[in-house]
């Protein structure tokens, strides 16, 4: 199965974290990309992310000038979906909540071609559920970059029960056009990555909760001890808490209330002190400015 043809126009919902760094690679494999978000501002951010991610490349020698120009000029904000209406591609990076989820696609299904397919970077809800409203829910398919996207190989291209194999070649093809190394995947709670990761994130935060080790300790250790990149606290905050928490929550209940996915009250504490890891500027760790370095 052929991947998309880069001249397709890709919509992108969602400016944050992940549709900022989506819509980085797919402007970088050459498609126009549109970037849609509910917030003016985040679509701003977004944009202004991904200059400095090219600048950085262009700086460090592995970018010419007129490429960092053309990427970002295939790049075009959009306040109204309208005016994406000819995308082939629509990937949402939005709140990790099935509800809006499943409304977003039902707009988009109304609003792109009938031959448009409809994908979700979700972590860990049913692409299954996702597409059960749709009037044609065999065009929708997971696929799951892992932050930060321009950086990160991997991508979960994830089946539900009524994706068109077809459909799901076609993402798996154009992921690999685009520099990714994609695996295909059902559509359960948390698919690979983020099943197997749970527990990872929940042992750390009970060893933190028995006050066993500081998580600089724990990351020092899964470090040097695993040759991990990176720790699990360390790993948290880059994810950001809300989103993590929201992961965890939806594991949990999806493999009905297993306790070997249960969230931590710690977590939780974390997200209502807005607390969200590196993206507000604070989470296990302070990110702000001129504030220590927590040792190990
Ligand atoms: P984020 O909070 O950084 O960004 C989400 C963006 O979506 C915000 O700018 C928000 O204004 C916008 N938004 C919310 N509802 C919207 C709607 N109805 N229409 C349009 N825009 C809307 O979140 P992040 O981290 O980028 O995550 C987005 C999705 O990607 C979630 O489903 C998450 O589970 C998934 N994901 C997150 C990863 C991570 O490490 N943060 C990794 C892989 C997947």
């Amino acid at each position: 199965m052929a991947a998309l043809n880069p001249q397709t126009s890709v919509l992108v919902i969602g400016a944050g974290a992940m549709g900022a760094g989506i819509a980085h690679v797919a402007a970088a494999a050459g498609h126009p990309v549109y970037l849609y978000d509910t917030r003016a501002e985040a679509i701003e951010r977004g944009i202004a992310g991904i200059g400095k991610d090219l600048a950085f490349l262009v700086s460090k020698g592995r970018m010419e000038e007129a490429e960092r120009a053309a990427v970002l000029g295939r790049v075009s904000a959009v306040t109204d979906l309208a005016q994406a209406a000819d995308a082939g591609l629509a990937i949402e990076a939005i709140v990790e909540n099935l509800e809006v989820k499943q409304s977003l696609f039902k707009q988009l299904e109304a609003l792109l071609p009938t031959d448009a397919i409809l994908a979700s970077n979700t972590s860990s809800l049913s692409i299954t559920a996702m597409a059960a409203a749709l009037a044609r829910p065999e065009r929708l398919g997971g696929l799951h970059f892992f932050n930060p996207a321009p950086r990160m190989k991997l991508v979960e291209i994830v089946s539900g029960l009524a994706t068109d194999p077809a459909i799901a070649e076609t993402l798996y093809a154009t992921a690999k056009a685009w520099g990714k190394v994609p695996v295909h995947a059902k559509s359960t709670p948390g698919f690979i990555v983020n099943r197997v990761a749970r527990p990872f994130y929940a042992e750390a935060l009970r060893v933190l909760a028995e006050r066993a080790a500081e998580p600089a300790t724990v990351d020092a250790a899964l470090r040097e001890g695993c040759n991990f990149p990176m720790g699990p606290f360390e790993l948290m905050d880059l994810i950001g808490h809300d989103v993590n928490f929201a992961v965890t929550n939806s594991v949990f209940d999806a493999y009905f209330g297993d306790r070997r996915f249960a969230p931590s009250l710690i977590q939780q504490e974390l997200v209502a002190a807005g607390r969200l890891g590196r993206k507000s500027g604070h989470g296990f760790y302070n990110y702000a400015e001129g504030a220590a370095k927590p040792q190990a």
